[in-house]
């Protein structure tokens, strides 16, 4: 595999606060959060239901703007969707009247690529994630974790300085999530691109993530969502669930988590 390689661009989030109109009045879902991620970074977020993971995502997407605080990707602060963000989410969000190569060719075509290199660049990404067999084949002729496959690819199409994935893996049997893990391993050592992902397996986080931020609070516990604790995990790739390094990661980043 050649030139897949993009860099990936540092994220700032310092005093970042969300709140919601709710019929009690505003609700603040994320208070005070502060998160240096470095380019080509791949962070896991883990966290007890309702802690702002996803809020914090969608705020990076530029889905949802903050209420407090300062969001910068690339050292330019965050104004709303961007070409250099891009999302996965727990469903597929594929075009069901495209082809994989015509879903995965979209991005590039949008920003004004000719269909030819289009077409060049989305055979590299099908082939990145391993459906060049399948590539004239429509979304709904494909098993899920195809599926979620073809998703990233789309989004790794647009070349991304920032990959932002919520709960990717979440809808998929533990094989097929076991197989790409180690595929999302792998694209992020070929691309760099820096990758924060949500995540409510903490297995996942270990496996996957140089750093897991363990967040708490949100409205159901009575606190706005914030980072609880951030644990580095400094272990070899590939790495083996069931080495003990790595259960003792796995440890004591369950411990954090509130339930
Ligand atoms: N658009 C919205 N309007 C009002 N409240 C919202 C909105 N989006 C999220 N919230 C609230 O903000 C809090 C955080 O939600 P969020 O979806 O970020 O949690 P999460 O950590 O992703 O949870 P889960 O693990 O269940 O996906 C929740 O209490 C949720 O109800
Ligand atoms: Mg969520």
């Amino acid at each position: 595999m050649t030139s897949t390689v993009n860099l990936g661009a540092p994220i700032t989030i310092a005093a970042l606060g969300k709140q919601f109109p709710s019929e009690q009045g505003p609700v603040t879902a994320v208070a005070g959060l502060d998160l240096e991620i470095a380019a080509g970074e791949f962070i896991a977020v883990v966290g007890a239901s309702g802690c702002g993971k996803s809020t914090v995502l969608r705020m990076l997407a530029g889905f949802e703007s903050p209420t407090s605080g300062r969001l910068e990707v690339g050292g330019a602060p965050v104004r709303g969707p961007g070409p250099d963000r891009g999302v996965v989410f727990q469903d597929y969000g594929l075009f069901p009247w495209l082809t994989v190569q015509e879903n995965v060719a979209y991005g590039p075509r949008q920003t004004g690529a000719s269909r030819r290199d289009a077409a060049a660049r989305a055979a590299r990404y099908i082939e990145l994630v391993g459906l060049t067999r399948v590539a004239n084949r429509f979304p709904q002729q494909l098993s899920g974790g195809m599926q979620q496959r073809v998703a990233i690819a789309r989004v790794l199409c647009n070349e991304p300085a920032v990959l932002l994935m919520d709960e990717p893996f979440g809808a998929l049997d533990a094989l097929t999530r076991g197989s790409l893990q180690r595929e999302l391993e792998r694209i992020h050592r070929e691309t760099g691109t820096t990758t924060l992902f949500v995540t409510h397996s903490v297995e996942e986080a270990v496996y996957l993530a140089d750093r897991v931020v363990v967040m708490s609070g949100g409205i159901s516990h009575g606190t706005a969502g914030h980072v609880q604790a951030v644990v580095p995990v400094q272990l070899d790739r590939p790495r083996d669930v069931n080495d003990a390094a790595f259960t003792d990661h796995r440890r004591r980043i369950s411990a954090l988590i509130e339930h």
